[in-house]
């Protein structure tokens, strides 16, 4: 069976209106360069999404993770729509690309990669997960319950496949380190580290079926970390293979249906609910959000992206936009209601983040101003 990576590479380059959706130009400039990079054989073969104001280019190739030709194809496409960006004078334009040229890999650069390399299976079903307004440790909750809690997945009693578990690799975004956890036996160890959601986030989960290999990827570049200072937010992407010896579809999608509390929403200073939505209804309209997700599914065969059309046909849901089904219509009220809740907190923990997690504050140059004035308490 074929070897297949697949590269899924996204970034805020703009947006209209505020922190909302790309112009449509900036897809026809993404576009027309990843269609350059099939024609010169840089890739196979691609597809775009977007989830809010962050535009995502999925792309399948054989060259392997972190390839820089592969990575300077996605630096090119946003340096394009930026440049479309910038010609309307719109929102943020190249907010994400934090350098002045491209060197060898987009990691580090602004842009955030999922990528994955695998073996094809005899059918191979990715669902691609997008989200806007938060952080990459905002899929530690779902992530563990889809790969580790028998809960949510029976798979992980009945099929035996399954059955041993999965290993996850959890990166420190802080120290830059990275510890293998083995599931179920490390549960309580993994838990103690994701919970913390300030500072560590699951990179890779792999099964433990070695005919299978990879089982998810998410993005986790920081990118006030990479400035030093903020910029924007490093609204996370990621890559999960399903069924067949894997979550399926449905184990993947059901722990959206809690709309969990997610870090990064608003000036990417506060805590909200994820929001589950169709692409189409991604536009982050209540006070920015409330934080967004999407999820798309696909097939891969043989190195491509099976069944896109340029122009949809009717019948043609290719990609299936899983959150615009109206089941989901009862979790975005319940999200609404919680988005609603915490905002009638205003500047008040627990709706605002802790002081050393907020993006940006004014409190130091407080502070000065009032030095002089602090007396003694009683
Ligand atoms: C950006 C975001 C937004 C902005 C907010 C303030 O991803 O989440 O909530 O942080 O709109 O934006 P500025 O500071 O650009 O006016
Ligand atoms: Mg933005
Ligand atoms: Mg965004």
């Amino acid at each position: 069976m074929k070897k297949v990576t697949l590269s899924l590479i996204k970034a805020d380059v703009g947006s209209v209106a505020g922190h909302t959706a790309p112009h449509p130009r900036m897809f026809q400039a993404v576009h027309s360069v990843l269609k350059g990079g099939v024609k010169s054989g840089v890739i196979e073969d691609f597809m775009t999404a977007r989830c809010g104001d962050d535009i995502s280019l999925i792309m399948t190739h054989d060259k392997g993770e972190n390839n820089s030709a592969v990575h300077k194809l996605a630096w090119d496409s946003f340096m394009e729509a930026a440049e479309e960006a910038k010609k309307m004078h719109l929102y943020g334009a190249g907010q994400d690309l934090l350098a002045e040229a491209f060197s060898g890999n987009v990691r580090g650069l602004g842009p955030g990669a999922a990528e994955m390399t695998f073996e094809e299976r005899k059918s191979e079903p990715i669902i691609a997960l997008l989200a806007d307004k938060t952080e990459p440790s905002a899929f530690n909750l779902p992530l563990s319950r889809i790969f580790a809690d028998p809960y949510t997945t029976t798979g992980l009693i009945i099929d035996k496949r399954m059955h041993d578990g999965f290993i996850f690799d959890v990166v420190d975004v802080k120290a830059h380190k990275k510890i293998k956890i083995s599931t179920p036996e490390g549960l309580h160890d993994l838990l103690a580290f994701i919970g913390d959601i300030t500072r560590y986030a699951i990179k890779r989960i792999w099964s433990k079926d070695k005919s299978i290999g990879i089982a998810a990827v998410v993005s986790t570049e920081k990118l006030s970390l990479i400035a030093g200072k903020y910029v924007g937010k490093d609204d996370p992407v990621a890559l999960i293979r399903a069924q067949s010896g894997l979550p399926a579809a449905g184990e993947i999608l059901q722990p959206f249906a809690f709309p969990a509390m997610v870090s990064g929403w608003m000036r990417g200073s506060h805590w909200g609910p994820f929001y589950p939505s169709a692409q189409d209804d991604s536009n982050p309209t209540f006070f920015d959000g409330p934080p967004r997700i999407v999820a798309l599914g696909f097939h891969i065969r043989d190195g491509k992206i099976q069944g896109l059309e340029e122009k949809p046909e009717p019948g043609n849901h290719i990609p299936v936009d899983y959150f615009k089904d109206s089941s989901w219509d009862y979790v975005r009220r319940q999200a609404m209601e919680y988005a609603i809740y915490i905002r009638r907190h205003g500047p008040f923990m627990p709706a605002i983040l802790p002081p050393e997690e907020l993006e940006y504050t004014t409190l130091p140059e407080i502070q000065k101003k009032l030095q002089d004035r602090w007396e003694e308490a009683d």
